[in-house]
């Protein structure tokens, strides 16, 4: 049997494979050999029960194995040396057996409570409002205008030309303003956001965010919201694989100062300036 690469090509393609990995590397902002900074809230909780769980799997694995190997090592077969016949020890079976519950116990219940925080109480009344509706292959955006409200989203009335669902005459979402794969949040402002989807099952997985969410089509979830504590630049990817263009299914996501933010929304917001003239145009027409 022949091989298709010989060593040198073989060579030749791990060093471009390296290459391009290492170019990839750039993308993300910060560490890749570990994880990438935290920089919401609720992530100091995650990261925290993290290395907890870390350093203790580390610490057993360690100890499970030296001394694996030390028996191995003492006990090993040698002639004129008997087996020893072990009948166990009940005290020990005890002390390892009740250590671990006592540990899963404290993680199951550190864990429900943090997830508790996250996820099950009523994100806070003065948050920002922020719709995401995935679609193959990218993000729908909603923001609200200035009378701080969404439209209300109703999950039934998602369509291909309305993908928030919402209905065009609400007054709450006269002022609202779209992007395209364009998120900006303000730091240290609580940021609610409503998830949903137009077609397949997307995910909103920002990892500097620790945060991860499907969004099944048919529902819209209310429940998430985060708090950045720090600015600057990250990538919104979708984590669930959705179709051939998932891998290009990502959006920009920059965390800015109030006030950036403001401007930018004010930017980005048409309607406004576009109901104030509304009234003077029949005028102009009139006027001709
Ligand atoms: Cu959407 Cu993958």
């Amino acid at each position: 049997m022949r091989f298709i690469f010989n060593r040198v090509q073989l060579l030749a393609l791990t060093l471009l494979g390296l290459a391009i990995s290492g170019a990839q590397a750039e993308i993300r902002q910060t560490s890749v050999w570990w994880l990438p900074r935290n920089v919401t809230m609720f992530g100091h909780e995650i990261d925290f029960i993290f290395y907890v769980i870390l350093i203790l799997t580390g610490v057993t694995a360690v100890a499970v194995f030296s001394t694996m190997i030390y028996f191995i090592v003492k006990y090993r077969a040698r002639p004129g040396v008997s087996a020893i016949h072990s009948h166990g020890n009940n005290t020990l079976e005890v002390i390892w057996t009740g250590i671990p519950v006592f540990i899963f116990l404290a993680l199951a219940i550190y864990g429900n409570e943090q997830w508790t925080q996250m996820r099950l109480k009523t994100p806070p009344a003065d948050a920002l409002p922020v719709a995401v509706i995935g679609e193959q292959f990218g993000w729908n955006v909603r923001y609200p205008g200035a009378d701080g409200k969404l439209a209300k989203m109703t999950a039934s009335k998602v369509t291909k030309e309305n993908p928030f669902g919402v209905d065009p005459a609400d007054p709450a979402g006269l002022d609202d303003f779209t992007t395209y794969g364009e998120l900006v949040f303000p730091v240290e402002r609580p940021i609610r956001l409503y998830l949903g989807s137009k077609d397949v099952i997307h995910a909103f997985y920002v990892p500097e965010f620790r945060l991860y969410q499907d969004m099944v089509p048919g529902r819209i979830y209310d429940f998430v919201w985060l708090k950045a504590e720090q600015t600057g630049k990250f990538q919104l990817a979708c984590n669930q694989l959705c179709g051939q263009g998932h891998y290009k299914m990502f959006g920009k996501l920059s965390v800015v100062p109030q006030g950036e933010y403001e401007a930018w929304a004010k930017g980005k917001a048409p309607q406004p300036t576009a109901a104030k003239e509304t009234p003077t145009v029949p005028v102009v027409m009139a006027g001709r």
